[in-house]
């Protein structure tokens, strides 16, 4: 597909970050970012290209109909990042998960459908709808039920839903990707790899949740980023595609892997009461996308872990900002101001 401008939600997070310095890197489109700056949103993720002429930051929620009608009918094409991610928080409180996952997407694809340029509308969801798997099942396959068990799986199940029927009842172009659990540069120390990579720098306990023994699959983070690029250039309008690593480990082996690394004891785990409903295993399989677009993971998690524990070494003062909250203020230190919501 031909493509000369994208509108990336959810851009200043973790895998949205990730996948504009990719498409900056590797193709020559223009790429507009929407981002609410949620707790999860740091514009310091991408401030190496702040000043990048293919690049523009739009300060917004995809819930602002007005908003985002305008930037659609600006784009070939939009990669839906925009979510609230992390499971433990949907156990907390559910409600921004239904507000910006389900509202938000519902609203992004009504303005989609305003849009005469608009040729692809690819939406980013995860191995979680699918459930959990004992032992010995089968990885997940695109044509498996939708069985989410968190807040968070059953709200970016639902987000599914309505992109599926935008696509049936409307005939919007859409695609689907469901991916497994990422980690790399840029992830937010909530999520398992970065917050026990950042305790065991600093010495401090790290809580693992039951026995350790749930499984999940890793992929390094650029990986997935060329996924989702192969999958917007190439991909079948109306298609669902599973990304996986193909790298299936234990929660302790992990963090194991990670106190080895950095010359930790580990007398440093603590296991701590279970997280209500917790999935036991996760594995995908890739074959269709392999098969059809020729898409596979390339990075091993012994190459991956060790690049990401390079990264969090050398940006001390990144993760340092996020711990301490200033990172919340870092775009208006730099520039006095937020950015205009508006083209
Ligand atoms: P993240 O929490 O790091 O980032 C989410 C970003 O979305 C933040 O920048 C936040 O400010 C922004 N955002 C939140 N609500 C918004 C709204 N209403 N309007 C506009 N922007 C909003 O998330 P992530 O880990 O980078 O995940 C990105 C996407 O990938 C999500 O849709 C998630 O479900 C999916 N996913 C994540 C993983 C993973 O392992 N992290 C795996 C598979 C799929
Ligand atoms: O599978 C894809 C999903 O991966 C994404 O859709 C989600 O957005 C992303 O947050 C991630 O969900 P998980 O719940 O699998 O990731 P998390 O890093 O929170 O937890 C990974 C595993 O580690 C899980 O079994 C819970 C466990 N865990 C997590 C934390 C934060 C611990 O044992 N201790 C912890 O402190």
């Amino acid at each position: 597909m031909d493509l000369k401008r994208v509108l990336v939600t959810g851009g200043c997070g973790f895998i949205g970050s990730n996948f504009i310095h990719y498409l900056l890197e590797n193709t020559d489109y223009e790429i507009i970012n929407l981002d609410a700056l949620t707790y999860a949103g740091n514009t310091e993720n991408l401030v190496d290209i702040d000043r990048d002429p293919r690049y523009r930051f739009v300060h917004g929620r995809i819930e602002d109909a007005d908003l985002v009608t305008g930037l659609c009918s600006r784009v070939d094409a939009i990669v839906n990042f925009a979510a609230e991610s992390h499971v433990d928080r949907s156990i907390s409180h559910a409600d921004p998960f239904i507000t910006t996952n389900v509202l938000g997407t519902q609203v992004l694809l009504d303005a989609a459908r305003s849009s005469e340029r608009l040729r692809c509308f690819l939406h980013i969801s995860t191995d979680e709808v699918y459930g959990s798997l004992g032992p010995s099942e089968a990885p997940f396959k695109e044509s498996d039920p939708l069985l989410p068990n968190s807040p968070y799986a059953a709200s970016k199940a639902s987000s599914d839903l309505i992109v599926r029927a935008a696509s049936k009842t409307h005939g919007l172009p859409v695609i689907i990707t469901r991916c497994s659990n990422n980690y790399g540069p840029y992830q937010f120390p909530e999520k398992l790899i970065p917050l026990t990579l950042i305790n065991a720098l600093e010495r401090r306990p790290l809580p693992v949740y039951g026995d350790g023994e749930n499984i999940r699959d890793w992929i390094y983070v650029k990986d997935h980023c060329e996924g989702i690029l192969t999958v917007l250039e190439h991909g079948r309008e109306g298609e669902i595609y599973n990304l996986g690593g193909e790298c299936e480990l234990t929660n302790l082996r992990v963090v194991k892997t990670i106190l080895a690394a950095l010359n930790r004891p580990e007398s440093l785990i603590t296991f701590v009461r279970d997280r209500p409903g917790h999935d036991r295993r996760y594995a995908m399989d890739i074959d269709k996308v392999r098969q059809e677009l020729g898409w596979r993971p390339k990075t091993d998690f012994a190459s991956g872990i060790s690049q990401t524990i390079d990264w969090y070494r050398t940006h001390e003062s990144w993760w340092r900002r996020i711990i301490s909250g200033s990172y919340r203020d870092y775009y208006r230190l730099q520039y006095g101001r937020y950015p205009e919501a508006v083209l």
